[in-house]
């Protein structure tokens, strides 16, 4: 197929360049038996709704057999399905199922580390230090006269230091949580493990993989190890860190080009690195490695004119000549959903609102709206690819009253309570008004759901037209007509707090960030705001036709 074939033809080999992916988080998306487990029997029941939707593909969150110490992302087999959520031939039928929808089905690949159950890990442990079994993790003697300290001063992203002493006395890393070893990517069985995992799973038809903690893959361990007591903001960002974004780790994606490459259409790739910005992050997208890259700065943004204006320019900025896929993300499994997020004043520490169960400040379900919709549709109206998170369609907002008995995070016991972590945007989502687990599943669902999501059921909202769902099913319908090219210019605006950018052939967006009205310069196509009138009304985005 040539690649100036029409854009959405679902047989066009890039397609991913300008997709709209949708992440379900599997256990908590649908529960098919009941056991108040999201499965994947459940996401084949819902193909239809996110056909009706209109997403291009949906990316899976992990579902390999996994003891849970993190959602899943400590995986004991990366080749098989954790039984509480199904079986391969499930996979299989998930996948025919969705490509005869036109969806293509993207998987998490977790590269960076295992499970403490993975079979490696539990014989690097038992065959005892100096052992070879050893050298596909990180292994090393403690510090201080006995041993007793961690061997550098490495720090988890869950709280605490990022090593754990085994039994024996020896000290292995873990950049995450304790269950979740990091793997020795200098080790060739290591390499080839992964490259086989690919081939496993692109065999079987899946079309892409979402690189989790790209960046970390390609550490510097001689010795002594160096010290790196900083996470994110402070880190380098010049590929001189000991444990992130080296260049070393390009060499590993060039190589799993060569994979992907073997398949017709070359299978997609996404790379997920949770670090500061920088032009480094783009260059794991070059089209001899992962093609595209999680664009984390509007889920970085707060509502605010200027921060939008600023990242959207630099990031298109950034990514011109690389030859890489865009891609734009406003909330995702990791970060409170978005809609709460806007709705919390310019400077809102995000972790102490967490942690005083989002009472202060109160988020106003109104504004909550209206502003995650503008953002929406601003995002949806870039050039590039967009992915959606399970729920935003139906514009949840954050569960932030989660009781602490039961959160799940290891985030909220590693940092001792302080954090409270990342279940509140993991709630299973609620299909219908009324029933059990709000149509999730037969049972309860894993985590506690909250009443209001009688109100914003998917079953509430279909089918009427100032929701939320019909707004995103509208977009996204509207988006495959329209966005024709990678077109994008700036148009001047007399208010800074009013954004307008034009796509090709006079199509525009506005995202009006004020609290006034303003002039709209052509036909409404689409508004973010179920009464809009004829003027661009505060806190809203509209698609418009310029005459
Ligand atoms: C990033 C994933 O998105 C997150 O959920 C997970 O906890 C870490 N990587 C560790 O795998």
């Amino acid at each position: 197929m040539p690649e100036d074939a029409a854009p959405h033809d679902p047989a066009r080999r890039e397609w991913w360049r300008d997709a709209v992916v949708y992440q379900v988080y599997p256990r908590s998306f649908a529960d098919a038996d009941g056991d108040g487990i999201g499965d994947l029997p459940g996401v084949r029941s819902r193909l239809p709704y996110l056909a009706a939707l209109g997403v291009d593909a949906v990316w899976l969150s992990p579902f390999y057999p996994s003891p849970l110490a993190d959602g899943g992302y400590d995986i004991t087999d990366h080749r098989d399905v954790d039984p509480r959520l199904g079986t391969l031939a499930d996979l299989d039928a998930l996948v025919a199922e969705a490509h005869a929808h036109d969806i293509r089905v993207i998987i998490d690949i977790v590269p960076n580390h295992t499970s403490d159950q993975h079979p490696w890990f539990r014989a690097a442990l038992e065959a005892g230090p100096g052992a070879p079994e050893r050298d596909r993790y990180i292994f090393r003697r403690g510090a201080g006269p006995d041993g007793s300290l961690p061997p550098a001063d490495w720090r988890s992203h869950f709280g605490g230091p990022a090593w754990e002493r085994a039994a024996d006395g020896e000290w292995y890393c873990h950049l995450f949580a304790r269950e979740q070893p990091d793997l020795n990517w200098a080790h060739p069985e290591v390499r080839q493990y992964f490259l086989d995992t690919l081939r496993f799973w692109a065999d079987r038809g899946v079309d892409g993989f979402r690189i989790d903690v790209a960046h970390s893959l390609a550490k510097d361990l001689s010795e002594p190890l160096r010290s790196q007591p900083h996470l994110d903001a402070r880190l380098p960002l010049d590929g001189s860190d000991p444990l992130y974004d080296r260049e070393e780790v390009h060499e590993i994606y060039r190589s799993w080009r060569r994979v992907f490459d073997e398949y017709d259409p070359p299978r997609m790739a996404v790379a997920e690195t949770w670090h500061p910005a920088s032009s480094r992050t783009f260059l794991y997208a070059r089209p001899d490695e992962l093609g595209q890259v999680f664009d984390f700065s509007l889920l970085k943004s707060e509502w605010d004119a200027e921060q939008f204006r600023t990242v959207i320019t630099r990031s298109l900025a950034e990514h011109a000549g690389l030859g890489g896929g865009m891609t734009w993300v406003l909330s995702s499994h990791d970060v409170p959903r978005h809609a709460s997020r806007l709705a919390l004043p310019v400077g809102t520490d995000l972790d102490a609102w967490l942690a005083g169960d989002g009472r202060t400040p109160a988020v106003d379900p109104e504004v909550a709206a209206r502003r995650a919709r503008a953002a929406t549709l601003t995002m949806l109206a870039l050039p590039g690819s967009a992915y959606l998170y399970q729920g935003e369609e139906l514009g949840l907002l954050e569960v932030a009253d989660l009781p602490r008995e039961r959160l799940q995070d290891p985030v909220h016991e590693r940092t001792g309570g302080t954090l409270k972590g990342r279940d509140g945007c993991r709630v299973p989502l609620p299909w219908a008004s009324s029933g059990p687990s709000f149509g999730f599943g037969a049972g309860d669902a894993w985590l506690p759901q909250p009443d209001w999501f009688a109100d914003v059921a998917a079953d509430t909202q279909s089918g009427r037209p100032e929701s939320s769902l019909e707004l995103y099913r509208s977009a996204l319908h509207l988006r495959r007509k329209l966005a024709v090219d990678d077109s994008f210019a700036w148009v001047p605006t007399d208010d800074p707090q009013v954004l307008h950018f034009r796509r090709s052939d006079g199509w525009s967006c506005l995202l009006n960030v004020s609290a006034r009205e303003v002039p709209l310069p052509g036909r409404v196509l689409l508004s973010s705001n179920p009464s809009q009138g004829e003027r661009l009304a505060p806190e809203t985005a509209v698609w418009v036709e310029e005459g």
